[in-house]
């Protein structure tokens, strides 16, 4: 499965609509009126907990090296850089680069990088002592995931870990929608959509429950540590997990 052009442009669209906005859906992010402060400060609680998480599970990792697949505008990069030596974003959209540029607080030790294709070749082999990957690809396609989880593995070091969020399955409310989105036709879709956000430009969503994840991380040498229920966010959608892999 390749990435689409259209992929690109819908996230470019939406971002140049309000990118705090496409980050968390939440309307109070759909101007630029507000306090960024506090937008970063969501980041900060994410990792917080999830560095806790990390401890909790007494396993150990290096701080050298880490990366942020899907950056965005650098929510969650900035809060990770008081952890790492060095923490790189990575983004599909150039103009989420742009702000997250901005936005960098520790411009010495904090690298954003823009990549617009279906593989991460622009890293090289064993690269990484983590890579941390937080409402991201429940955008991407599935076989597309898989093209990244086995760039992830490459560009992992012996040992490393990769951290991430992943939805497992739908609430059952959110079936429904997706069978009634399945029959209505796109163009009535697509009016609501600009009805509601002005672009009908819009994220996908994709699950994939958590065997298939073991299974898949088993067959490429790599193992799943450990999986907790993750809750930030949820609107009553979908149930997601923080998964912990870690490269043998
Ligand atoms: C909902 S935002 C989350 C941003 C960030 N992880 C956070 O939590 O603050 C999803 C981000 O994933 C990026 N993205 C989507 N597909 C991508 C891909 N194939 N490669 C890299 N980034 C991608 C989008 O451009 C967008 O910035």
């Amino acid at each position: 499965m390749k990435l689409k052009k259209k992929e690109i442009s819908n996230w470019n669209e939406m971002a140049s609509i309000s990118p705090w906005w496409t980050v968390l859906n939440l309307d109070k992010y759909k101007s630029d009126d507000f306090e960024k402060k506090e937008f970063f400060k969501t980041g900060e609680k994410e990792i917080e907990l999830v560095m806790q998480h990390l401890k909790e599970l007494k396993i150990r990792w290096k701080s050298d090296n880490l990366l942020d697949f899907g950056c965005g505008v650098g929510r969650l990069t900035q809060a990770l850089c008081p952890h790492f030596k060095h923490c790189t974003g990575v983004d599909i959209s150039d103009k989420m680069i742009e702000v997250a540029n901005r936005f960098n607080r520790y411009p010495d030790r904090c690298t954003y990088l823009v990549n617009q294709k279906d593989d991460l070749k622009l890293f090289s082999d064993n690269q990484f002592d983590i890579i941390y990957s937080s409402i991201v690809l429940q955008h991407i396609k599935k076989g597309l995931i898989y093209r990244y989880f086995k760039e992830f593995v490459r560009i992992m070091k012996p040992g490393g870990l990769f951290v991430f969020q992943l939805p497992y399955k739908p609430f059952f409310k959110k079936r429904v929608k997706n069978i009634i989105k399945k029959v209505v036709p796109n163009l009535f879709l697509n009016i609501y959509r600009k009805m509601r956000t002005k672009t009908t430009a819009h994220s996908n969503m994709c699950w994939i429950p958590a065997r298939k994840i073991k299974r898949f991380f088993d067959e490429q040498k790599a193992e799943l540590i450990n999986k907790i229920p993750f809750t930030l966010y949820q609107q009553n959608d979908y149930y997601s997990y923080l998964y912990v892999i870690r490269k043998l």
